[in-house]
């Protein structure tokens, strides 16, 4: 078996110490240099890889992604046609991205954002505690990330609801869905989350209209991707105080440019995409599940519809 590894070369020792544990008799090959006759790769593991590349590898099983995310696969309009491309669902991958969630709601829920500016002008005052069951917050996708960090913020009392394409059934979270479920939904959420997947429809959702749908005072946590965003339309409800503050994960360009004002914007919390990232030693689980379900003939699990877009 022979693994075709295309992403960062600083992440290639410790997938190919992974991989090769996984499979002793296989050999793991990092793109360009060790690239040999591109017919022998079956599985290639990849991260945004460059355009037009894969379709020159004529016999690869599956692509497999190192991300949640695949709209960076599918920038690629020439993708070798099919061959299944998987998603990376992984234990360490969603707990990660539920602490980032849980630490983020609970420093807005109890206003750490404003004491943490009081600090700094030797500000000693009180604001009233707010009931957490009276706290509500929404998570803009309810997928195999925004379900576990919902319930786990549910857990600790919060009003939790939930915006997704389909009707959703978890314990403790109010399902909205579908066009019409949006404006309901923000209407209601404080605190409100993106963990979407980047698509055609999805793209620009956080934007003047659908910040104004929110309650005044709330906060907007970006874990998704930066496109979700119009920058301008965040600035602008930020300067007007409709938002009190966000917390931005991802950015339409990184690492983001040191000249984008978020960077010194007062209300903005600035993390270099980091709210989740892939630990190989336990993504290389999914990987040997999915490769052996291939191997046997099986279709993998958590392919990308390319019609959906994730
Ligand atoms: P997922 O399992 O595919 O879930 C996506 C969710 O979004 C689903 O609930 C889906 O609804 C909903 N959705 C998609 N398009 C929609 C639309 N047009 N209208 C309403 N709902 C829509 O994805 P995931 O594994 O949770 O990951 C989510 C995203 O997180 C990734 O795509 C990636 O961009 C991002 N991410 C970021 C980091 C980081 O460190 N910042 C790390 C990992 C992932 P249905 O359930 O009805 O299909
Ligand atoms: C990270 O951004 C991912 O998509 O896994």
């Amino acid at each position: 078996m022979r693994f075709l590894f295309l992403s960062g070369a600083d992440k290639a020792p410790a997938w190919r110490e992974a991989m090769l544990a996984k499979f002793p008799d296989a050999s793991f090959d990092i793109w360009p240099d060790e690239v040999t006759d591109k017919a022998d790769y079956d599985y290639a593991i990849v991260w945004r890889p460059p355009v037009g590349e894969l379709k020159t590898f004529p016999n690869l099983k599956a692509i497999l992604s190192l991300g949640a995310g695949v709209d960076g696969i599918l920038v690629d309009t020439d993708l070798p046609t099919q061959v299944p491309i998987v998603r990376l669902v992984d234990r360490c991958l969603t707990e990660g991205m539920s602490e980032y969630v849980l630490y983020w709601t609970i420093h807005y829920h109890r206003k750490m954002d404003v004491y943490a500016n009081w600090t700094r002008e030797g500000i000693w005052k009180q604001l009233r505690q707010i009931d957490t069951r009276d706290r509500k917050v929404g998570f803009l996708g309810l997928g195999e990330l925004g379900s576990d960090a919902a319930k786990k913020v549910a857990a600790l009392g919060f009003d939790v609801a939930g915006w997704s394409r389909s009707e959703k059934h978890i314990d403790g979270v109010t399902s909205y869905y579908g066009d019409d479920g949006l404006t309901p939904f923000l209407n209601r959420s404080e605190i409100l989350i993106v963990l979407l997947p980047l698509t055609e429809s999805t793209t620009g959702i956080i934007n003047a209209e659908t910040l104004a749908a929110l309650p005044e005072d709330a906060c907007v946590i970006n874990c998704a991707r930066g496109a979700h965003v119009v920058d301008e339309d965040l600035l602008a409800a930020l300067d007007s105080g409709h938002i009190r503050s966000a917390t931005l994960d991802v950015f339409h360009t990184e690492p983001l440019p040191s000249d984008h004002p978020y960077w010194t914007h007062p209300k903005v919390v600035v993390s270099p995409h980091m709210a989740s990232l892939t630990v190989p030693s336990s993504a290389a689980d999914w990987m040997e599940q999915n490769i052996n379900l291939i191997e046997a003939g099986e279709a993998p699990l958590n392919t990308v519809d390319l019609k959906r877009g994730y």
